[in-house]
């Protein structure tokens, strides 16, 4: 297994470039299934993920052509609509093909996700919604079984708490569902607002994008013809790269991103001292020498992102003071404190509250990641901790971070790859 060795201390200069976001990609990847004609989509991050559910595509039948940044997908030529396991226990996103398989083929066999690091991550919501929508579902052998010989029917929809892969899964259901579905209490988050903005475009008429309520009118079953997509710019990357200029006091400039998609990380770095220059695509952070402690709160879009918390506790790690992190959406983000704690940090634990007592230094130790966004955090604090680093089970971040060495090399970080001896 790969591992990054970081020797700590540098400071960072210089612009990075933000790529494609990752959990918009793949909801959209998902939808081409709703369409029998090519598309083609445009800024796709080259990350692991991204190549995982392509490949399913193929498996199912479909025709891809990828290649770094785009990719042209016809599935007119799907004939299966079996999802197996060897692919889903990869990247749990997978099951963002339930909803377009049912609703294209009128049954598929998806296998279950299973949790991960953070959490069990049911889809209960979205079976219970599906079955509003006439679809019947069985759970066999470890594989959602779902039917709807004569298609599923528009219904209206409640989500009990909000979810975005239950949103995107029930919108890309709708789209081609008989008669009109209304989806109450709707995800928000961009790439939510993308996925409808795609399929809008296609010509399914879509009420209420961007708020908690959707009306969608589905074409009966009809495919439908996408114009080209370019993946939104990746909310969270972006907000890591921040990180990285806050945690090593150095000016850096971001480039390619929706600065209206990473305000409450903007808002949080600003009351712990930061500065910021705006322009239309870009966004320059002027670090504080000092940091002052923040106490966050995980929460929907537009609040606070559970995406953007372990980054955040590396950051407050080193603040003058102590900070107060509650994760409210999972029950096991807190991975990365014990790991982090080994870096010298000092956080405590109490459920799903966490205190972080700013300490003056952090020290090189051997880390280990355990899933994507904790690998991040201990990466940022890598690059402060006085000494060398190293980042093992890296694989985490290949899933969602696009040349992340790469791209901090290029700002001056002292970071590179190497092989695990055997
Ligand atoms: C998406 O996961 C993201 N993944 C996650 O990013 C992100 O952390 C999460 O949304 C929250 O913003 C992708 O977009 C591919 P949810 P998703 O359904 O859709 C519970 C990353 O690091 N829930 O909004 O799986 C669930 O357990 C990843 O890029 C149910 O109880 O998240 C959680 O507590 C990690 N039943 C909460 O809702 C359900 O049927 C939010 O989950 C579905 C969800």
């Amino acid at each position: 297994m790969d591992y990054l060795e970081i020797v700590g201390g540098q400071k960072l200069s210089g612009s990075v470039l933000i790529s494609g976001a990752k959990n918009a990609a793949l909801p959209i990847i998902a939808a081409t299934i709703l369409s029998d004609k090519k598309v083609t989509l445009t800024n796709l991050p080259n990350v692991v993920d991204i190549r995982t559910l392509l490949s399913l595509l193929t498996m199912l039948g479909g025709e891809v052509d990828h290649s770094e940044t785009i990719a042209h997908i016809n599935n007119g030529s799907i004939n299966s609509t079996k999802a197996v396991y060897e692919i889903v226990s990869q990247m749990r996103a997978s099951i963002l093909v339930l909803g377009p398989l049912l609703a294209r083929f009128g049954e598929c066999e998806v296998s279950l996700p299973g949790g991960c690091a953070i959490g069990q991550r049911p889809i209960d919501l979205h079976l219970r919604a599906l079955e509003a929508m006439g679809a019947h579902i069985e759970i066999k052998g470890g594989y959602v079984r779902a039917e709807a010989k004569d298609g599923l029917k528009g219904a209206k929809i409640i989500f009990d708490k909000i979810t975005v892969g239950g949103t995107e899964n029930i919108v890309m259901a709708a789209a081609l569902a008989h008669g009109q579905s209304t989806i109450i209490n709707a995800a928000i988050e961009p790439e939510v607002v993308q996925l409808c903005e795609m399929i809008r475009d296609a010509g399914v008429d879509i009420q209420g994008i961007g708020t908690n309520e959707l009306i969608i009118e589905g074409t009966c079953g009809k495919p439908l013809e996408f114009k080209t997509v370019e993946i939104i710019p990746d909310r969270i990357e972006a907000g890591t790269y921040l990180c990285a200029g806050a945690i090593t006091n150095s000016v850096i400039t971001l480039n390619k991103v929706n600065n209206n998609h990473i305000r409450t990380s903007i808002d949080k770095l600003e009351s712990m001292g930061c500065s910021f220059e705006l322009t239309d695509d870009s966004i320059t952070i002027l670090p504080s020498k000092t940091l002052k402690p923040v106490n966050l709160i995980t929460t929907e879009y537009p609040g606070f992102p559970t995406d953007m918390q372990a980054q955040f506790m590396a950051v407050a790690a080193l603040a003058e003071g102590e900070s107060v992190i509650e994760e409210r959406l999972f029950e096991n983000r807190f991975m990365h404190v014990s790991e982090l704690n080994r870096l010298g940090a000092d956080i405590w634990l109490k459920g799903s509250v966490s205190a972080v007592k700013g300490v003056e230094k952090l020290f090189a130790a051997d880390v280990m990641a355990t899933d994507l966004r904790a690998s991040s955090a201990l990466v940022l604090a890598a690059l402060v901790a006085e000494g060398t680093t190293n980042v093992r089970r890296i694989y985490h971040l290949d899933r969602g971070y696009d040349d992340l060495e790469g791209k901090l090399t290029k700002l001056g970080a002292n970071i590179c790859r190497k092989k695990e001896s055997k």
